[in-house]
């Protein structure tokens, strides 16, 4: 683990690193494309421009899921912080932080000082966001962690006090249910018994509203998943045309999930130099990019209860379409 983005001068912030051979390697990139069908992990969207593409698809008038489960935390993030009491905030995939603003507010009026550790992949996001957030305000320590999650999370700093983890944006639905086993167990074993653990999730609804929110008109979702490509290029030295592909998102009503596809427009052969790689698509093949599931309550209820985060609380908004769930481990 490297220490270098940290800032001495400054003893309210610090920035780990916590890349992996895995995902610095690319290993997964070369397993996911070379299997049929095609995948690739979900958070190679997230570099400097995908990131602030993601910032636009949160407020475009498709995009239900942002304004949905901030409104929910506008209506209960005080009595969240009244129901756990005193804590650290550490949060997975904290992007911008903007929704988490509401309860960083709601955890400063109920003990002032305390620390934030935010972790996320897409390194410029979280270090301009920090830095704007120890602006704005002055009673919070942060300790940042670059990285992906799955990793950060043995690296979290000693715990002096009770820790909340946060989960938003329905970030969890990007696993496959064999993943989300992994990570539940993963986010059972880095907490202690009583703190807590915060999820945000997408609900289950009708598919017209499900489908638009990842098609909008304005084609920001497009360009978001095309993204994907010039990341790619950039980090493995690749020749990817992002003009040879579609994007493509269907709701798949078996699995309960968003697919979002790229669909090759010819046939082509591409390569990532840096991996070695050299990627044959036939004409309509796709690259899965990401799923999105969609949750039902009771069963989720179920799942938590089984690894050991048993649901204390769950907040909703009042169409039933997100759910806040507060779960502390036993
Ligand atoms: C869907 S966005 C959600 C952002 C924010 N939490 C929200 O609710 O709006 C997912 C965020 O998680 C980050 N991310 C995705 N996969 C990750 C991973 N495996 N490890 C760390 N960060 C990840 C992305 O960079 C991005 O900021």
């Amino acid at each position: 683990m490297k220490y270098d983005l940290c800032d001495p001068k400054n003893s309210r912030y610090c920035c780990d690193n916590v890349q992996t051979n895995t995902s610095d390697s690319g290993l997964d990139v070369v397993r996911g494309l070379s299997h049929h069908p095609k995948t690739l992990p979900s958070y190679y969207f997230y570099d400097q421009r995908g990131s602030e593409l993601f910032e636009q698809i949160c407020g475009l008038p498709e995009y239900y899921p942002t304004r949905t489960e901030q409104g929910i935390l506008a209506a209960y993030a005080q009595e969240i912080a009244n129901l756990t009491g005193k804590c650290d905030l550490v949060e997975l995939g904290s992007g911008s932080s903007r929704k988490t603003r509401i309860l960083l507010d709601a955890y400063t009026r109920l003990q002032g000082k305390f620390t934030y550790i935010p972790i996320d992949v897409s390194t410029t996001m979280l270090q301009a966001t920090a830095l704007d957030l120890l602006a704005d305000y002055p009673q919070l320590s942060i300790h940042a962690l670059a990285g992906v999650y799955e990793i950060a999370l043995h690296h979290l700093p000693p715990a002096l006090e009770q820790r909340l983890l946060i989960f938003l944006g329905s970030t969890i639905g990007n696993l496959s249910p064999q993943e989300e086993v992994i990570f539940l167990q993963q986010i059972e074993q880095s907490l202690s018994v009583g703190d807590y653990f915060l999820l945000g999730v997408d609900l289950q609804k009708d598919i017209t509203t499900l489908t638009s929110a990842y098609n909008d008109s304005q084609r920001i979702t497009a360009e978001f998943n095309l993204n994907i490509l010039h990341h790619l290029n950039y980090k493995f030295n690749g020749n990817f045309n992002p003009e040879n592909f579609e994007h493509w998102a269907f709701y798949n009503q078996e699995l309960h999930q968003i697919e979002m596809h790229l669909i090759s427009l010819e046939n082509q052969v591409v390569k990532l130099c840096d991996l070695d790689l050299e990627i044959t698509l036939m004409a309509r093949e796709t690259i899965r990019t990401e799923i999105s599931r969609k949750f039902e309550l009771t069963a989720l209820t179920k799942q938590l209860d089984h690894y050991g985060l048993p649901v204390q609380k769950i907040w909703q908004d009042e169409r039933g379409w997100f759910a806040l769930v507060l779960c502390q481990k036993q």
